[in-house]
């Protein structure tokens, strides 16, 4: 087996509009935007860099539209190393696009078109799960067809893969169908969703890392709570990680959960403990939020480990 068919990353490959805001607007206000520009993004896509660039080899699997900007994002991702034998196209629906805007803390509101994301079709999802019994690790999140997350956590769970779920965009899809995933893995906003209570302390971070881990049968919740770092329930104790700070200045939080997310599955890859893997995780999202834009924030291998290898030294490591 090579190592490329040790990861599958299913997800969103999106064209990024990413504008530089003073606020998130008002309901009905009219606000002048400071900058725009475009770039590659969407979840998915961003994971599969993320690894990539860390120096795990992947395949990644997404659909993109056949038109400019689905060849922009897939030369993009071939440049980029990334397996892409199981990228799908669609004829009559375009390339996924995500309107960003990011505030000058740094802090951003998306709204993602779906697009080509959403039109996996039947025999999309049969050819990429036959393809399953090749790989180990499987890292979901859900903004795409989310038939194909669902066939993908059935046969991955009867496969015993290792299952690594982003748990957002929060849609319509049961808790129930993450049971027995090893990491069920939501932001503070998307845990307010799924749970239907505001997740804005450390008291509320804890019932819903209790909550998510009963309502899913998850093997573990890693809740992302952002400048607070992260929280991990696995059933019996909870343990907080703190955000590394530093690395720099946070200029643009877009696609922080996405390389945590894949620097997390990198540890775990390699076999790092999984408290390792995420003070890991911590510090290549500590490098990705002092950069703008979402692929172009992600740190390499080198980066990562050079600042993680500071990161022990210093003692942020436990
Ligand atoms: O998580 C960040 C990503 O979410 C962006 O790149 C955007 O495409 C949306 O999918």
């Amino acid at each position: 087996m090579s190592s490329r068919d040790q990861v599958l990353v299913a997800g969103s490959a999106n064209i990024d509009v990413v504008l530089q805001v003073p606020r998130t607007p008002h309901q009905g206000e009219s606000l002048v935007a400071a900058g725009q520009r475009t770039g590659l993004g969407g979840k998915g896509s961003n994971r599969a860099i993320a690894l990539q660039r860390l120096g795990l080899d992947v395949q990644f699997c997404c659909k993109l539209g056949q038109d400019s900007s689905g060849d922009l994002v897939f030369s993009k991702l071939q440049a980029e190393g990334i397996g892409t034998r199981l990228v799908k196209r669609d004829e009559h629906v375009g390339t996924g696009t995500a309107y960003i805007m990011v505030e000058p803390s740094g802090k951003n509101t998306i709204l993602s078109y779906l697009g080509a994301n959403n039109a996996f079709t039947k025999t999309d999802i049969n050819e990429i799960v036959d393809q399953l019994p090749s790989f180990s690790f499987l890292s979901l999140e859900l903004e795409c067809s989310l038939s194909l997350i669902e066939q993908l956590l059935y046969h991955g769970r009867k496969q015993e893969k290792v299952i690594i779920v982003d748990a957002g965009p929060v849609r319509g899809i049961e808790l129930s169908e993450f049971r027995d995933v090893d990491v069920f893995s939501p932001n503070e906003t998307e845990a307010a969703q799924w749970t239907g209570f505001a997740v804005d302390t450390e008291a509320a971070a804890r019932e819903a890392c209790r909550y998510l881990y009963e309502a899913t049968g998850s093997k573990r919740v890693l809740l992302k709570r952002g400048e607070h770092g992260a929280m991990l329930y696995d059933g019996q104790d909870i343990r907080n990680f703190p955000t590394y700070r530093e690395a720099g200045q946070v200029v643009d939080t877009t696609a922080a959960g996405d390389c945590f997310m894949g620097a997390l599955t990198l540890g775990m890859a390699r076999k790092m403990p999984l408290d390792q893997a995420i003070y890991y995780a911590n510090v290549a999202a500590a490098i990705a939020v002092t950069r703008s834009g979402a692929a172009t924030s992600l740190p390499t291998g080198a980066e990562a480990d050079e600042m993680f290898t500071k990161a022990c030294e210093g003692g942020y490591v436990k």
